[in-house]
Order: C-alpha cells, then structure tokens, then sequence
C-alpha cells in the first residue's frame, strides 16, 4: 500500500487582484488555520507582479505560492517573459504550464514539454494542464486527446502535477460530473502511474468541491473564479478528504 497523495488546493489568479491582496494568504489563515490543514497543500498562483508582495502572508500563512507561466530559457532576449529561475528566486515553489488559456494563444505541446523541464531546471514544481474541448469531448476524443496531451507535454522529470481541465468547464460555471473526471483522471492515472498528483480544474466551487475531490484519483483541484475569494477556497479546501 503506497501512502495517500497530499491533497493540493491551488488557486489560479489568472490576471486579477492588486497590491491590496497581499494580506489575502492571512485571510485564509484566519478562515482555514494551518493546524486545520496538515492534511493538504494550499498553493496561491497570483500575477507575476504581485508574487514578492505576497512572500511574507504566505509564508506566515502556510501557503505556497507559484507562478502561472514561464518562458523556458534560463535568461535572455525575451522581452515581457520570466524564467523559472526567476519565480524560483521570487518564492515561488510551483509553475502552472500549459493552461488552455496560454494554449489557446499559442503554446504547443512542445512548448509545454519546454516550460515543464524548466520548471523541474529551476527546482519548481510544474503543473501541467490538459483537457479536451467541447467539440473533442462530443466526438468521443476526450480520453485520446488528453492521453496525446499528456505524452506530448510531460518530459522526463520525476516531480510534476497534472492538472486535467476540460477546456468547456473553464469559467463557464459548466463542471464536469463526478463520473466523467473519475472515467478520465483513472486513465490518466493509468497512464502517468503512482504518486503524481491529479487535480481537476474548470468552475470548482464549494457547491461542487466534495464530489470532486472525494474521488480516488483526483488529488486536489485547480481553482479559478472561486479562488480569488479566500472565503470560497477555504471552503473548498476543508471539504477535501482526510485521508487515514
Ligand atoms: P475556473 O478556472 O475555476 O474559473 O473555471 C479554472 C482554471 O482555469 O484553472
């Protein structure tokens, strides 16, 4: 018997909030203690900009922080981009990679494969997104297009997350049922093997978290819209399981 994988709550900002949000790691502390949370990892993905504003209510709070996107190049001529190495030096422990909304703009899973190796460079932890559209979905491709996704984008690293995130659940208060995220996050598991992390994303809320993470392979969740209130993601974090 292997030991239960550490829940991960993550939220993903996306571009939202300002300097007034770093007190927002010591909102969630005061709402979900850590002493409350032994059982799981609590991860704040904010805008770049804003990440050292926050360095010190996250570490206070328990909370991990991450970043959103990188370049894969240690350093260079890349005007507007950032290395993994420098969200590492800015407290960073997690890079989200490959979310639908950086692969609707262009990234490739070739890009995403990139960014997952540098993250691992960098000594992040990268969480790599999949997920079909709908118009996959109702082809009856999902399963093949994350399964090719997966292939295509995971490099050789031993330490990364995947994050499944059906493309038509992502901001649009559509979640997948619990059946549909179980069917897929089992052949994923089949496929990447024991002891990676699986989260689900796409409209998580407090209504909608138990289910979802009650479920044997998913690991956690990848939160957006309900993320950027500390209010709604503590309630989602106390509904994850205790396992043991
Ligand atoms: P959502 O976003 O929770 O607002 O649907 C999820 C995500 O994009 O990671």
């Amino acid at each position: 018997m292997t030991d239960p994988i550490r829940t991960l709550i993550a939220a993903n900002w996306k571009m939202h909030g300002d300097l007034g949000w770093a007190t927002k790691p010591a909102q969630f502390e005061d709402l979900m203690p850590a002493a409350d949370r032994a059982h799981l990892d609590v991860l704040i993905c904010p805008p770049a900009i804003l990440l050292t504003a926050l360095t010190s209510s996250a570490e206070a709070a328990h909370v991990r922080l991450g970043g959103q996107d990188i370049h894969a190049a240690v350093s260079g001529a890349h005007t507007g981009q950032m290395s993994a190495e420098m969200f590492a030096n800015a407290g960073a422990t997690y890079i989200i990679v490959g979310h639908s909304e950086c692969r609707a703009a262009g990234d490739t899973d070739a890009d995403v494969y990139a960014k997952a190796e540098a993250a691992a460079r960098a000594g992040l932890t990268p969480i790599i997104c999949v997920g079909e559209t709908l118009d996959q979905r109702e082809a009856g491709d999902a399963l093949s297009v994350v399964q090719d996704q997966i292939t295509a984008s995971v490099p050789e690293i031993s330490d990364y997350v995947i994050a499944y995130e059906p493309v038509w659940a992502i901001g649009t208060g559509k979640v997948a049922t619990p059946q549909d995220v179980a069917e897929m996050h089992d052949a994923i598991r089949d496929q990447v093997g024991e002891g990676v992390r699986l989260l689900y994303g796409g409209s998580v809320k407090p209504a909608n978290a138990e289910a979802l993470l009650a479920l044997e392979n998913v690991n956690g969740a990848l939160i957006g819209g309900a993320g950027l209130d500390m209010e709604s993601l503590a309630e989602i974090a106390k509904l994850a399981p205790k396992h043991g």
